[in-house]
């Protein structure tokens, strides 16, 4: 399988003609661009072979909208050309106190719809300095509370991937070891299969990827791609990311 790279803009770039200009720079084949909610509908207008999601939604998704100030649902982001939606982000988790029933809830109402997921579960540096089988455990965690109840929920192939994202590597410049990523990677997977079985177990691996480690980190099967975000700000480094990928 080709590798998927999805491009995590979060809260930049600071314009729409800067968006669109981004947008047009990683216009390739397997990527998956995740701008602010407010650039969908300006960059599906003009991306021809990338697809397009949202980093967040909403739980609810009243089929003619309702009274949730602020929020964005499922729906809308259909009719904004999105196709995906990134839940569960440890930012989001962190700032917004998203709590793994509201995560759930998320994935549930986005599947519902027709949107595809990529779920994001990473461990903390104090989790992982208690050594991998407690790490493991954190994260075995993570997926029974995020998926509870999702075994016969529309899932097919791959509408639900998930993003392995240490935390202590986001945004840090301190990517995890390779070897070490791939071997949560394949533990995650073989979680998927005993208890979806219905999903064609698909795993990204997130936090700080480069075009300069990109290549040691694809180099293992068990990861089938890249949720990469400050360097998918950076169009010159961005085309390096994907071209190492195909
Ligand atoms: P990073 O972010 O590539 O800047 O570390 C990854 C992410 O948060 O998804």
């Amino acid at each position: 399988m080709k590798k998927i790279i999805a491009a995590n803009w979060k809260m930049n770039p600071s314009s729409r003609s800067e968006a669109v200009r981004l947008a047009k720079a990683s216009d390739e084949k397997g990527v998956i661009i995740f701008p602010p909610f407010v650039f969908l509908s300006a960059i599906s207008k003009i991306i021809k072979k990338a697809d397009l999601g949202a980093q967040d939604v909403f739980w609810e998704n009243p089929p003619d909208g309702g009274a949730f100030t602020g929020e964005i649902s499922a729906n809308m982001i259909k009719r904004s050309g999105g196709s995906w939606v990134i839940i569960g982000h440890s930012e989001r988790r962190r700032y917004l106190e998203e709590s793994d029933e509201i995560i759930n809830k998320k994935i549930k109402a986005s599947l519902a719809s027709g949107l595809k997921v990529i779920l994001c579960i990473g461990e903390s540096l104090t989790v992982k300095k208690e050594g991998t089988d407690f790490a493991k455990n954190f994260i075995k965690s993570q997926l029974k509370k995020n998926l509870l109840g999702l075994e016969n929920f529309n899932l097919k192939d791959s509408n639900l991937v998930i993003a392995y994202e240490p935390i202590w590597a986001i945004g840090t410049g301190k990517p995890d070891d390779p070897a070490d990523a791939a071997d949560m990677a394949g533990f995650i997977k073989s979680y998927l299969s005993a208890n979806i079985p219905a999903l064609k177990p698909v795993v990204l691996y997130g936090g700080s990827v480069t075009s300069s480690n990109t290549a040691r980190i694809f180099e293992h099967k068990e990861i089938d791609g890249a949720l990469v975000g400050g360097a998918s700000l950076k169009t010159g480094e961005f085309k390096k990311i994907i071209r190492i990928a195909s």
